[in-house]
């Protein structure tokens, strides 16, 4: 049996502190360790209760817990369960682990207590677990922010690959992104543009009164601004249609923290629209001049006919005979600007042929340079190789004839005419940019001048008929138009360059002759009367004026003429006995059956009979209109009397 001594000097040696324990928790025996680790004085742990080193709220739980175990007493080993908290002298706590076990000393139980400090285990435990826990932290944040960097990656990417130009603003305007597409819409770069004013940059950009001020304004309300539309200039002056649309941004509390603007350059759809616009309005002045022009021809061939046969009724030198001359005279004018007229409304004749650009214009060089006078240089400039071209020829030589007229009237002081020719393969990207031309190889003669060069507003007028800016009297207005009409109708294109003071280009496209066209059948002129007729000619015509012109000129040429003003009529005496040789008609008739229905029927009713067809409107528009279906001759009015006999002669002549 241990006595207390040996007890004692067992506590000398271990490591631990330890301490001795009576049944009623008062401290019996105490080593040197334990004194040291709860820093008492030697001795004074003697007969005190246990329970004065632990921490004071534990203190009375742990009377019953004493008491437990002196009722059951068992060895607990260190470290199970028996985590607890000490208090030193001091009144500091620190972290213990404690292992009990019963003594017993003759008839007296004991709990013999051994106390481990593991305060620096614990805080090595602490520290590895903070330490682990903000590793976790900063793997948390590592993966957020590289989260964050893949949206900003992709968001940065959609910003720049953007083809709408996208700029943000700070609250007071400064520019804090500028992508790509803004750099090429307005030519500024990024670096140029970013800590500058945003109001400011407009304001430097403005072509239109109070526009960056008015953006200003609603966008600093807070306003959105949706497809708004400006003309701004670029820092290189060019001129760009913006389509602006803007929008504030807000801080998580709501406040306005600045805007972003997307820029759309819109110069090219308003370009087309503009031109499909222009070429609308083309169309329809052309529908109404063609009409016009029309009706005037038929009046006009009525004054040149009638004129001519009062001429050669007058007596040569007689006054009488002059005054018919100046008649006539006025009424051929007349029919040239009804030509122009039709030309314009691409209804005029044309005679299409393979032509060699070159040539046309070298041999017209004596004829401009006469007309161009002194004071004005005319240079060639013509490439070599040029393809041959598709155009009437005379038509074209008119063309350029009003060309170098209207630069020889912006020259009034001299300066140069210079002519161009080349090749030009027009692609679709080209194309694209006009709302009427079709993609493919043409021939092009420009003609430049060192003139007034024209503003705007009389560039986008200039092809209109009857537009001049000429005083009274000395432009008529039709030379654009005529040009506009003939290209047109060649199925080429036009365009105008100009700049106010510095010269006008008015360049040509003609459609490259891919194969040779069919040569219409070569007329011979018949100046005479036609020996062997007293042929039979059915006219009919509704104009009565008209027709009435037709039978004197017909009839004095010595053919028998029956005339008609109606297409019933005509039918009954195609259906009489009467043998015709010609039906002359009008294919536009306005009552019931029109021409070419008609020279249908008398094909059938008088096999072999000739047709001469006659109209105010081209063949080829007859033809598009799908009028011109029949096969027959055919006179474009108004024609010249002596036209009219030589074409008879000929449809005559072709049946023998
Ligand atoms: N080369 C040019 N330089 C400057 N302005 C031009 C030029 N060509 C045409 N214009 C302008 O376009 C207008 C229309 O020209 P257009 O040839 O159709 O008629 P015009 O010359 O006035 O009369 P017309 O040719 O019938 O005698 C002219 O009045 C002029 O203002
Ligand atoms: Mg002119």
């Amino acid at each position: 049996m241990p006595n207390m001594e040996s007890v004692a000097r067992f506590f000398s040696v271990v490591p631990d502190a330890m301490i001795l324990v009576d049944s009623l928790g008062n401290i019996v025996l105490a080593n040197e360790n334990t004194y040291e680790l709860f820093r008492y004085k030697m001795g004074d742990l003697g007969g005190e209760p246990v329970a004065n080193l632990l921490p004071e709220r534990y203190r009375a739980s742990h009377g019953k817990h004493l008491e437990g175990y002196f009722h059951a007493p068992s060895v607990r080993g260190m470290g199970k369960g028996m985590e607890l908290s000490a208090v030193r002298r001091d009144g500091s706590e620190f972290h213990v682990e404690i292992s009990l076990s019963p003594f017993r000393s003759g008839e007296d139980l004991f709990a013999l207590a051994a106390i481990r400090d593991i305060s620096e285990r614990k805080r090595l435990e602490d520290a590895r677990r903070e330490s682990q826990r903000q590793k976790e932290i900063a793997e948390e944040r590592a993966q957020a922010a590289q989260a964050l960097a893949d949206r900003n990656e992709a968001l940065r990417a959609i910003f720049e690959a953007s083809p709408i130009g996208i700029i943000t603003a700070a609250q007071d305007g400064t520019i804090t992104q500028w992508n790509r597409a803004a750099e090429r819409i307005y030519g500024i770069s990024s670096e140029e543009a970013m800590g500058t004013s945003i109001w400011e940059l407009n304001r430097a950009m403005e072509t239109e009164n109070d526009s960056a001020a008015v953006i200003h304004a609603e966008v600093s309300r807070g306003q959105e601004l949706r497809d708004f539309q400006i003309r701004q200039r670029r820092k290189d002056r060019k001129t760009v249609e913006i389509s602006l649309n803007s929008a504030p941004f807000h801080d998580p509390l709501g406040g306005n923290t600045g805007f972003v603007f997307l820029v759309d350059d819109i110069s090219e759809r308003k370009t087309i629209e503009q031109q499909l616009r222009q070429s609308q309005k083309m169309e329809a002045v052309g529908q109404l001049t063609g009409g016009i022009a029309h009706d005037f021809n038929n009046l006009l061939s009525i004054v040149i006919c009638n004129l001519e046969l009062l001429q050669e009724r007058l007596p040569a030198h007689s006054e009488d005979r002059e005054l018919a001359d100046l008649a006539l005279d006025a009424g051929l004018h007349g029919a040239d600007l009804v030509k122009q007229l039709l030309a314009f409304s691409r209804k005029q004749n044309l005679d299409p042929q393979k032509i060699k650009l070159n040539e046309l214009v070298l041999n017209m060089t004596n004829l401009l340079a006469r007309s161009l006078g002194e004071q004005i240089e005319i240079v060639l400039e013509m490439a070599s190789g040029v393809w041959p071209a598709v155009a009437d020829p005379v038509q074209l030589q008119t063309a350029l004839v009003n060309l170098a007229t209207n630069a020889r009237d912006a020259m009034a002081e001299g300066g140069k005419l210079v002519i161009q020719t080349g090749n030009a393969a027009l692609d679709e990207a080209y194309a694209q940019q006009f709302a009427d031309l079709t993609p493919g190889d043409y021939v092009m003669v420009a003609v430049t001048d060192t003139g007034t060069g024209m503003s705007a507003e009389t560039i986008e007028r200039a092809f209109d008929p009857f537009f001049t800016t000429k005083p009274a009297g000395e432009g008529t207005g039709l030379g654009l138009s005529m040009v506009f009409g003939f290209v047109k109708q060649s199925g080429g294109h036009v365009r105008i360059y100009s700049e106010e003071g510095h010269g006008t280009t008015v360049r040509l496209y003609l459609p490259r002759a891919t194969h040779e066209p069919s040569k219409p059948t070569p007329i011979r002129a018949l100046e005479h009367k036609h020996e062997a007729s007293r042929a039979r000619i059915l006219i009919v015509e509704d104009n009565m004026d008209l027709a009435k012109s037709a039978h004197r000129v017909l009839s004095e040429a010595g053919y028998d003429v029956t005339v008609t003003t109606n297409a019933g009529t005509a039918l009954e005496m195609l259906r009489s006995p009467t043998a015709f040789d010609v039906l002359f008609t009008d294919i536009i008739l306005t009552h019931g059956t029109n021409g070419i229905e008609l020279a249908q029927e008398a094909a059938k009713l008088k096999p072999g009979i000739k047709i001469l067809f006659s109209s105010g409107f081209s063949e080829a528009a007859l033809r598009a209109s799908g009028k011109a279906a029949v096969a027959g001759h055919f006179i474009a009015k108004p024609y010249r009397k002596g036209d009219l006999v030589s074409r008879i002669g000929s449809v005559i002549e072709g049946r023998r």
